[in-house]
């Protein structure tokens, strides 16, 4: 929904996914292929687990606001899936100003998480000079489309195109799962069997 809907993706373009390493932004990788972008970038923290997802390239934030602009300006992207706001959308967003006069290159940014800071400040010059466009993840949706989408997982999943890493807890064992913090890009599921 966010890809297609709210950003409205186009086959062959670059997608940027903020925060790739987790369960959403892994998805996002897959699905961003599954839509028909021609290149996904990835961004996330730590280099081993962005090297899993399966990007064609990849940023770790875990540096310096000046490196990770450097890093951001290598290339230009038409949509960014943003599961951090915080820190690196605002570095983002600082990146995407021109050095100097140019026509603008639009980048469709799609607001989705806050894992990394509910709040940023937004440059006026980004807003004014780079051609960026903010939606929230819900632009553009209604039930129908909401359905659609929902079915597209559903048969991507069903086909084994589109697959996640599950990690299963007893209900009875809730107080421990509901603390976890291993999980890493893993979706906790409590099941009830046998209880
Ligand atoms: N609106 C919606 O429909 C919708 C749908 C799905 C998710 N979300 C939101 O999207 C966000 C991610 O969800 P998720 O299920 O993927 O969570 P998750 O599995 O916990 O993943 C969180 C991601 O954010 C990164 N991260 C966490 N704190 C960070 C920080 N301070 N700086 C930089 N990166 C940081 C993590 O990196 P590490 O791997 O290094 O920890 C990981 O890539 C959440 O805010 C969630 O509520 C919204």
């Amino acid at each position: 929904m966010a890809m297609k809907t709210a950003a409205g993706l186009q086959p062959g373009e670059t997608v940027l996914v903020q925060g790739a390493t987790g369960v959403a932004g892994r998805l996002a990788v897959k699905i961003a292929r599954l839509l028909g972008a021609g290149r996904v970038v990835a961004t996330g923290r730590d280099d081993a687990r962005l090297a899993e997802v399966g990007a064609d390239a990849v940023i770790n934030t875990a540096v310096n606001d000046e490196d990770l602009s450097k890093a951001y300006q290598q290339e230009a992207y038409d949509v960014v899936v943003d599961f951090l706001w915080g820190r690196p959308t605002e570095v983002l967003l600082r990146s995407l100003v021109p050095a100097g006069f140019s026509f603008a290159e639009p980048t469709r940014l799609v607001q989705i998480g806050e894992s990394a800071g509910a709040e940023l400040t937004v440059p006026a010059a980004a807003l004014r000079t780079s051609g960026v466009e903010i939606y929230g993840a819900a632009r553009g949706l209604d039930g129908g489309g909401m359905a659609e989408s929902y079915a597209q997982v559903v048969s991507w999943t069903q086909s084994g195109e589109l697959t996640f890493d599950i990690e299963e807890a007893r209900l009875s064992d809730i107080e421990t799962a509901w603390t976890r913090t291993d999980l890493h890009g893993r979706r906790l599921v409590v099941t009830m069997r046998g209880q």
